[in-house]
């Protein structure tokens, strides 16, 4: 059992000038015995330090980190039974592969014999045999990151740290390498805990994903209750590409129903769309007062005459980019008020300032409540 459990976890560095910095701020997180955990959030947010508390490279200046049900916070970080791979994974340059990877074993003192099937083992598993002998300058990018994982699994550590493992590796590469660790996840049944940038690397890899702003912890989930559910409006707009649209507005009674007015601009007046009957218990007590409204661009839609919106749903929207990316089409577009992207098939040949009318799918739509940026409905 190797579950990491942190408790009001909080990091304060002090700066050059004598100001505390809130690296991390109170962050409460479970991360279950086998479990593939992603930490994603912007640069700054917080990252690299929590993972580096769990691994005891930084002290933890409040709460407590347990792993495997042991508090750790004075344990040294030999003594931890992690492993961390880091983005620069400086491999020893006159060493071979395999004494690369024998290396902290051998430091250890463990028995040659074991050393050497851990090694074999570990190089099968990522498939470098062939290249035990070789020096790292004779490797590419993506062998070399191998080697520095294969480190990592012959310690046969409690939990993997990685932190932005692949981030120094070329597209193609890291899609390799992506599918790679999540089998590396599946065959060796360990705890992961990974950090990326990258968003397919989150959505794809983890089992959970935890995102973090400024410090703390803004929503844990499975990768797709992110997409469908994002617990406030930074969520919203940070998971998924294009990032969310987002509209001011607020909310009117009238005609029996719910509706959404975005707020005019420049003299434009804003558009009115009727929201979903399944919103309307939770945006009644939002009528007259500021909403933010929020829709993916697989959810916003162009109408034709075969196709018109229907009553309430139509928006006009001109065309001020086209952007062709093979199998579907982007059109990015503007109300007057606000710009936004609808994502369209391939085959649509939009003309450039034109206007169009697109249909919002409203069953589709989030709500963000703009004082708190809680979602709302
Ligand atoms: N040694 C340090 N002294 C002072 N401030 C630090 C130190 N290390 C990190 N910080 C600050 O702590 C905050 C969090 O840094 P951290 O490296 O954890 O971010 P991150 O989420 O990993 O970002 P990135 O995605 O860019 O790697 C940042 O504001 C950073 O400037
Ligand atoms: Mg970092």
């Amino acid at each position: 059992m190797a579950k990491v459990v942190l408790e009001n976890v909080c990091k304060v560095f002090r700066d050059g000038k004598g100001n505390d910095v809130r690296a991390v701020d109170d962050v409460n997180l479970v991360i279950e015995d086998q479990e593939f955990m992603v930490f994603v959030g912007p640069s700054g947010c917080g990252k690299s330090t929590t993972l580096r508390m769990v691994a005891g490279l930084e002290e933890i200046t409040a709460g407590t980190i347990a792993i495997d049900g042991k508090v750790v916070n004075n344990v040294p970080p030999k003594d931890r039974d992690i492993a961390m791979v880091f983005q620069n994974y400086a491999l020893y340059p006159h060493m071979t592969v395999y004494k690369n990877m024998a290396f902290g074993l051998m430091l250890r003192k463990y028995p040659k014999a074991e050393i050497e099937q851990r090694v074999r083992e570990a190089a099968e598993i990522l498939g470098i045999e062939p290249l035990l002998d070789r020096k790292p300058k004779e490797l590419s990018g993506g062998q070399r990151q191998r080697v520095a994982v294969g480190r990592a699994i012959v310690r046969k550590p409690k939990v993997f740290l990685f932190d932005e493992p692949l981030s120094n590796l070329d597209a193609k590469m890291r899609v390799q390498m992506r599918t790679e660790i999540s089998k590396l996840h599946h065959r060796l049944s360990a705890t992961m805990i990974y950090v990326t940038h990258d968003q397919v690397e989150a959505m794809t890899m983890g089992d959970r994903i935890t995102v973090m702003n400024a410090g703390k912890i803004q929503q844990v989930d499975a990768p797709l209750s992110l997409y469908q559910r994002p617990a406030n409006a930074f969520v919203a707009g940070f998971i998924g590409s294009p990032m969310m649209n987002f509209f001011e507005g607020e909310t009117l009674a009238a005609d029996g129903r719910l509706w959404f007015v975005e707020k005019a601009k420049n003299g434009a007046p804003g558009f009115r769309v009727c929201t979903d009957r399944s919103h309307e218990a939770a945006l009644r007590s939002f009528v007259g007062r500021p909403l933010r409204m929020g829709l993916r661009s697989e959810d916003i839609h162009e109408t034709s005459a075969a196709a018109p919106a229907p009553s309430g749903a139509g928006v006009r929207a001109k065309v001020e980019v086209v952007e062709p990316m093979g199998s579907e089409v982007y059109l990015y577009l503007a109300t007057g008020a606000h710009n936004f992207i609808a994502r369209v098939g391939a085959a649509r040949k939009a003309d450039v300032n034109h206007e169009v009318e697109i249909r919002f799918d409203m069953e589709r739509a989030h709500f963000f409540d703009v004082s708190t940026e809680k979602a709302i409905a």
